[in-house]
């Protein structure tokens, strides 16, 4: 195995999309972000030098950290921010873990532009479990706004409105030609006919579930974040935010032009959405006749933005390859409550623009999320610092209460506060996330740090434990690090609480994380250092 070392300069560089140049945040001017090729087994070392004026961590999303919370990144809760002219070193190894993840900005909403996709090969010598495709090409598909994405963020949360909805999504930073002044930076995918490839498909949207789709071509899913999976074909895919999904494509269509084109999926029915398309091209470079080339390529048909029935399905049809090692009896059978909601406002104030005079808020069993500012979770608790945080995120029993009626909303005016759940090390979890209904029944895709887990079971409205525990698959249940609740519904997922630390759990909808949708598991030490966090690095930084 090999140490890649890399420099990351953090820096504002105009970028000009949508007619207008801005001034944006970028890694070494590249927006999207470098492309980290690595293998399974490789040591990543990348020094992370901050010369813009914000401060900003960096997450290696879905890359399991075993005993190493201090390479994590989100702000406040594994690490102080990265101060502006500060650097500081991230250093992990990828264990066992091959398939597409990301890296991205995990404060406030830098994520918007600070990104990019890091891509873990099997071992040198080890191939795929399907043949070696011809080419490789990274699709991270992403948003844009017109304005400066923080001072989106930041006047949302001054007024309590919701944020205003991005002006483009893009594909690898480019929304393409169905936008005004885009066609001339559209991005293009060249294949020779009778190739295949490989589509490393990654949401990094910072509020969108998206529909992807290629014209007249199959997409046969092999992957699904860190994991292989039983490979199925289909014509559309759903990517969550977080999400990634490996596909492999056939270039066996008349040698053409065609979009391959990501659109919202969003179930929100009172909350605005953005229903315009983002392309690419697959450009076929066989040399082809005078005339037969297209003039303009061929768009895909792309399912509505609400229809959840082929958002579902397909995420129903992603299994493991083989049985896969979940656990069978549980320790920690922990029931939590996801969901958005409104605070009431005592009198109208420009504070309180949501609706009805409120503030919107989301929730974890009713506890909305706040992230400390003296210190990091992971680093109060490494030092013993009292202060910092609670450790009483209260478990909620599966009560038989209508989550997805009709709701009132007096019962819903959660408390704020930084509270973790401990658990104890090599605990065997069980969590149903039930999505619930106060604003609006939404997908929450949800993410765990620290932990690839077993999605066994999801459905519709309330979760009814006598009624659907029986149903879970515990056989071939795909391991992932994000799952979407079902909008109006449940989603049940199991891990071994085998890597201690503190890890943030939280929907990767970052209009939602911002209004507190997270809480954090504290994952206690085992017996002797090879179950123990190791120490931090010398230049962590400090708040
Ligand atoms: Cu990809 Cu906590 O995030």
């Amino acid at each position: 195995s090999e140490t890649h070392y890399h420099d990351f300069v953090i820096q504002a560089r105009p970028v000009k999309r949508l007619c207008r140049t801005h001034n944006t945040i970028t890694v070494n001017g590249q927006f999207p972000g470098p492309t980290l090729i690595i293998r399974n087994g490789d040591t990543l070392v990348i020094r992370t030098t901050n010369a813009a004026r914000y401060n900003i961590t960096l997450h290696w999303h879905g890359i399991r950290q075993l005993r190493n919370p201090w390479a994590d990144g989100p702000e406040y809760v594994t690490q102080c921010p990265i101060q502006p002219g500060a650097t500081y070193t991230y250093r992990f190894t990828v264990q066992n873990q091959e398939g597409t993840l990301w890296w991205h900005a995990h404060s406030r909403w830098l994520r918007a532009t600070v990104y990019g996709a890091l891509i873990i090969l099997p071992r040198l010598g080890a191939s795929y479990p399907f043949p070696t495709p011809n080419c490789e090409f990274p699709i991270l598909l992403g948003e844009w706004w017109d304005r400066n994405p923080m001072d989106v963020l930041r006047l949302s949360q001054f007024t309590g409105a919701a944020p205003n909805v991005s002006d483009a999504y893009t594909i690898n930073g480019q929304p393409g030609d169905l936008y005004r002044c885009s066609n001339r930076g559209t991005t293009v995918f060249p294949v020779s006919l009778g190739e295949t490839v490989l589509l490393r498909v990654i949401n990094s949207a910072l509020n969108q579930e998206l529909f992807f789709s290629v014209a007249n071509h199959q997409l046969t899913v092999v992957g699904v974040d860190s994991s292989y999976i039983r490979p199925f074909t289909t014509n559309v895919i759903m990517v969550g935010p977080g999400q990634t999904t490996n596909v492999l494509l056939t270039a066996n269509q008349a040698p053409g032009r065609y979009y391959m084109a990501a659109r919202a999926y969003n179930t929100a029915q009172n909350a605005p959405f953005d229903n315009t398309t983002t392309t690419a091209i697959l450009q076929y470079t066989t040399p082809f006749s005078r005339g037969t080339q297209p003039s303009r390529p061929i768009l895909p048909v792309l399912p509505a933005y609400n229809d959840t029935n082929t958002a579902m399905g397909f995420t129903m049809r992603v299994k493991n390859p083989s049985q896969t090692r979940v656990p069978t009896q549980i320790d920690e059978n922990l029931f939590f409550t996801v969901g958005l909601g409104l605070i009431n406002c005592s009198r109208p104030s420009v504070r309180c623009q949501g609706p009805n005079n409120t503030r919107f808020a989301a929730s974890m069993n009713n506890v909305s999320f706040v992230l400390p500012r003296t210190n990091s979770i992971m680093q109060a608790y490494y030092q013993g610092t009292p202060g910092v945080f609670t450790t009483d995120f209260p478990p909620v029993p599966p009560i038989q209460f209508d989550y997805t009626g009709n709701v009132s909303r007096g019962l819903w005016q959660p408390v704020k506060g930084t509270k973790v759940y401990k658990l104890k090390y090599g605990a065997r979890v069980q969590i149903v996330l039930q999505d619930t209904s106060i604003v609006t029944t939404e997908d929450h895709p949800m993410h765990l740090h620290g932990y690839n887990f077993a999605v066994v079971g999801m459905g519709f409205g309330n979760f009814n434990a006598q009624r659907d525990t029986p149903r879970f698959n515990l056989f071939d249940p795909p391991l992932r690090n994000t799952i979407g609740t079902t909008p109006g519904g449940w989603v049940a997922i199991r891990f071994t609480a085998n890597n201690p630390g503190v890890w943030l759990m939280h929907c990767h909808i970052d209009a939602h994380l911002g209004w507190g949708l997270a809480m954090s598991f504290l994952v206690e030490n085992g017996v002797g250092p090879s179950q123990s966090v190791i120490p931090p690095p010398a230049d962590l930084p400090r708040c």
